[in-house]
């Protein structure tokens, strides 16, 4: 557990984020990795872009997308390309997007699933207020998925579908680091990281042996032994 203020928090995470990189590349051979979306590790993986980091080592992937076109402002790939990929020395052809916006979604699903290595050398997750990660959601029939690596998925109300990782994806990740920043998160942080609420309410438990970024306002219902010191 790392907090740090609102204001240290991209520069904190983009930093955890490359150190676990650069580690998962000391194992040697390529380096898969699995990108959050939403709109927490927009600073992040600016900062992340200009860190050293095994670019031509990685193989970059997502850990879920909407089912909409690549260039729609819904999209986690658009919002990677918009970040990441800017500055980045990554070459674009080591960058692997779910194709979310095909009419066979299970189609799409199963074959990014095959594209997955066996285990990530690093996950990067997000968490909803509602606890969930990647996009597995509350309640979601994909929790109890132990087959398949990426599944369709539908989304909350007023959200297009999703294709998502599934929780063997998580539990075989080598690192995961979780990304919460804001004061609505506080409560599901609370749970995933220490609550005792089953994986089926909160999803975002599945992540609870990773390295979790917050910053100060999403960690005030952690209890202080959890929190641990803040990073300026
Ligand atoms: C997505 C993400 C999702 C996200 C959380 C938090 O596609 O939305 O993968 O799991 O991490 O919903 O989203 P914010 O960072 O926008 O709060």
């Amino acid at each position: 557990m790392r907090v740090a203020t609102s204001g240290s928090f991209p520069r904190v995470a983009a930093g955890s984020i490359a150190r676990a990189l650069r580690e998962a590349a000391r194992e040697g051979g390529e380096v898969g990795v699995a990108l959050a979306g939403g709109s927490t590790p927009r600073p992040v993986y600016r900062r992340l872009a200009r860190l050293e980091a095994p670019w031509g080592r990685l193989r970059v992937f997502f850990g879920d997308e909407r089912c909409v076109p690549p260039d729609d402002p819904r999209s986690n790939y658009r919002m990677v390309r918009e970040t990441l990929l800017t500055d980045a020395p990554l070459d674009p052809d080591r960058l692997h997007r779910m194709e979310g916006e095909r009419d066979d979604r299970d189609a799409a699903a199963r074959e990014y699933g095959a594209l997955l290595p066996a285990s990530l050398g690093l996950l990067v997750l997000g968490i909803g207020s509602d606890g969930h990660t990647a996009s597995l959601f509350p309640g979601s029939p994909a929790l109890d998925e132990e087959e398949r690596r990426v599944v369709p998925v539908e989304g909350p109300a007023e959200s297009p579908p999703r294709l998502t990782v599934t929780p063997p994806v998580i539990r075989a990740a080598s690192r995961t680091v979780v990304l919460a920043r804001g004061a609505e998160k506080a409560e599901a942080v609370a749970r995933a990281v220490e609550g005792e609420a089953p994986v089926a309410e909160c999803p975002a438990r599945l992540a609870r042996g990773g390295e979790w970024i917050v910053d100060d306002a999403a960690a005030t219902r952690l209890s202080p032994r959890r929190r641990g010191p803040r990073e300026p």
